[in-house]
Order: structure tokens, then C-alpha cells, then sequence
């Protein structure tokens, strides 16, 4: 599958396409306590560009995207960002989200960005089986942190997890 995978940059053109894999990885209920996918203005203005990544396959189809937006806006956190990733139900478990972490992981580090940090649902093993694999650890986990309307609005842990890049010192 990999071998079929091209990852290129994210396009204003993805935009519709983008926000609708967002909403498909929401209404599966383990990918984020947000129960719906921005504006495509909101996406835009909140996402790095740079590290904005598309998969798409042999036919150009897109099977999904990751992004990051900053911590903080304090100068010392400048290195340090948030990254969403969103595989299409339908091309998930064959290798396209390792492909757009490693992606990340690249452009971020060739900018000198030095911390991936993400918020993951203990049910989400996939994400955290990727992730772990990927280099990030976990921090610690949030206990009972807010309430999840999509899921009877109880309480859910989040697996804080991050990334601190080797090569950027
Ligand atoms: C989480 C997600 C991004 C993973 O992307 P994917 O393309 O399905 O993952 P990959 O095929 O690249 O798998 C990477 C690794 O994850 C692990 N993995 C994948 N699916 C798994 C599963 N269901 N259970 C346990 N581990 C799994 C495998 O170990 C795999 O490693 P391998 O290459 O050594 O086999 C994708 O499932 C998704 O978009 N889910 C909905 C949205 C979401 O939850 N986003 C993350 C929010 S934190």
C-alpha cells in the first residue's frame, strides 16, 4: 500500500475533501472530544502552513491528512505544536497514517520545530499503537478532562502523548 501512497502538501482545493475526512474520523467518536469539523476559514487560519500533509493515492484520490497548530503563542514554545490526523475509514490500516506522521515528523524537524504533542482516547489503539511506534511516549493521562457530547456526554480520559524530536537541540 505504502508503495502506492504519494504525500504531497495540502491544497486550498482539498478543502471540502479535507473537512470531510475530518467529520468521518468525529462520527467514529474515539478521534476527538469535537463533534464537528470546522470552516474551512477556521482550519486555515489555525494550521501551520508547512506542515499542512496530504496522502493521496495511485488515482489521486485522498485518503487523508495531518496538520498542526502552535501550543502557545509564547516565543519559548515556538517549537512546540498540536497535530491532528485523519485517515479515511475506508484506507485506514494500510500504512497511510504512518505515512503522513513520518511526513510530519520530517517537515517539522527540517524547521526546527522540536515537540509533536496529541490528546488520544485510551480506546483509540490504533492511534496509540501508531504513535508509539512513531516515537512519541506518554506523558501522562488526563483523567475524566471534559465531556464528550458525541458519546452520552460523560467524562473521558485523554493519553497525552508527545514527541521530542532527537535531531533538534
Ligand atoms: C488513527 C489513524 C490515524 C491510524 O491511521 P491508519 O492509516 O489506519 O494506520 P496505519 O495503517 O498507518 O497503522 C500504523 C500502525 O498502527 C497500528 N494499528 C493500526 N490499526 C490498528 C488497530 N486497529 N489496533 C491496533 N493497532 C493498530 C499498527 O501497529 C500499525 O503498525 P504496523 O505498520 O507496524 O502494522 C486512523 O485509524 C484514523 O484516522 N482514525 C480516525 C481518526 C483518529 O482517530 N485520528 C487520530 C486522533 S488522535
Amino acid at each position: 500500500m505504502t508503495r502506492d501512497l504519494t504525500i504531497r502538501p495540502m491544497l486550498a482545493t482539498d478543502g471540502p475533501t479535507v473537512l470531510a475526512l475530518y467529520q468521518a474520523g468525529l462520527d467514529g467518536g474515539n478521534a476527538s472530544f469535537e463533534t464537528a469539523a470546522p470552516s474551512w476559514e477556521a482550519f486555515d487560519a489555525g494550521r501551520l502552513a508547512g506542515h499542512r500533509h496530504i496522502a493521496a493515492g495511485v488515482d489521486g484520490a485522498v485518503l487523508g491528512w495531518v496538520a498542526v497548530t502552535p501550543v502557545s503563542s509564547r516565543p519559548v514554545y515556538a517549537g512546540v505544536v498540536e497535530h491532528s490526523l485523519y485517515v479515511d475509514p475506508a484506507a485506514q490500516g494500510r500504512g497511510v497514517g504512518r505515512a503522513l506522521l513520518a511526513a510530519l515528523i520530517r517537515s517539522t524537524e527540517a524547521a526546527g520545530i522540536w515537540t509533536i504533542q496529541s490528546g488520544v482516547f485510551p480506546e483509540n489503539e490504533a492511534s496509540l499503537a501508531l504513535h508509539r511506534s512513531c516515537g512519541f511516549r506518554t506523558v501522562g493521562i488526563r483523567e475524566r478532562v471534559a465531556r464528550h457530547a458525541a458519546r452520552e456526554n460523560r467524562w473521558r480520559d485523554v493519553v497525552f502523548l508527545e514527541r521530542r524530536s532527537p535531531v533538534v537541540a
